[in-house]
């Protein structure tokens, strides 16, 4: 195995067993501990910033959502697919580690949207075709570079109208905290907030013929993420 495919197989097994109880508490809304509240604080408000943003970009285009089709790259536990879906999206949810994925599947029947949502299991990078609208959210910040820069050229590729993500940014107080956290790996909590230069953001969406837009800091506690706006630009 390659180290990337060894590092995905980690985040895996990660997300698909203790993470899994630990964030999908975070996304939930049971009660959790302080510095669990502050990643949850962090998460919600940088996904209604990521709504806000998609809902401008709608209006700017002049287009009917329910005419167009969205990734949901690592969805998690489904929050940002289930409010794709709402706004009439159809959506495709992808998540490396099944239990994730089922939790999606599982939120967007709850929320009566599930006929607008294509749950799968699998490797963003093996997702195929082209979307709309592309998210990738608190994904990003577990891959070291080369694999960042990889996983962004083939988002970039799959997106023909807006691609949103976050990024951890190069702060090294946050890689303390996260460490001090323990949100992730054991074996690896060292290194697994994999902090990103914004000029190699650029430069990485850039290259795909991507225009980058607004980046917004969101900070809460223990969660510190860069938000990032990119548009496609037609050649
Ligand atoms: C911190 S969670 C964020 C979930 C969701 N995007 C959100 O913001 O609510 C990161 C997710 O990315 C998934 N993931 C990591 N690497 C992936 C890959 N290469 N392909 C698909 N999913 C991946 C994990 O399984 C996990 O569910």
């Amino acid at each position: 195995m390659t180290d990337v495919s060894q590092h995905k197989q980690q985040l895996r097994d990660y997300f698909d067993g203790d993470g899994f109880q630990r964030w999908s508490a975070i996304y939930g809304e049971a009660e959790v501990s302080r510095v669990r509240r502050t990643i949850r604080v962090g998460h919600n408000r940088m996904l209604a910033r990521a709504e806000a943003w998609l809902l401008e970009w709608v209006s700017a285009t002049g287009r009917d959502p329910h005419t167009l089709n969205a990734l949901d790259a690592g969805c998690g536990t489904g929050v940002f697919s289930t409010m794709l879906a709402q706004h009439g999206f159809s959506v495709t949810a992808v998540d490396i580690a099944p239990q994730m994925t089922a939790a999606t599947a599982e939120r967007v029947r709850a929320a009566g949207v599930a006929q607008r949502v294509t749950c799968l299991t699998g490797d963003i990078d093996a997702v195929a075709g082209t979307f709309d609208v592309v998210a990738c959210f608190d994904v990003l910040i577990h891959y070291p570079q080369p694999a960042f820069d990889q996983l962004i050229a083939h988002l970039a590729d799959c997106t023909r109208g807006l691609f949103l993500f976050t990024y951890a940014p190069y702060e090294p107080l946050l890689a303390a905290m996260h460490w001090i956290g323990g949100f992730f790996p054991r074996a690896n909590r060292r290194t697994e907030i994999q902090m990103i230069r914004e000029d190699d953001v650029r430069r990485a969406v850039g290259a795909h013929g991507l225009h980058v837009g607004r980046i917004e800091p969101i900070r809460s506690g223990f969660y510190h993420v860069n938000l990032v706006e990119a548009v496609h630009v037609e050649r």
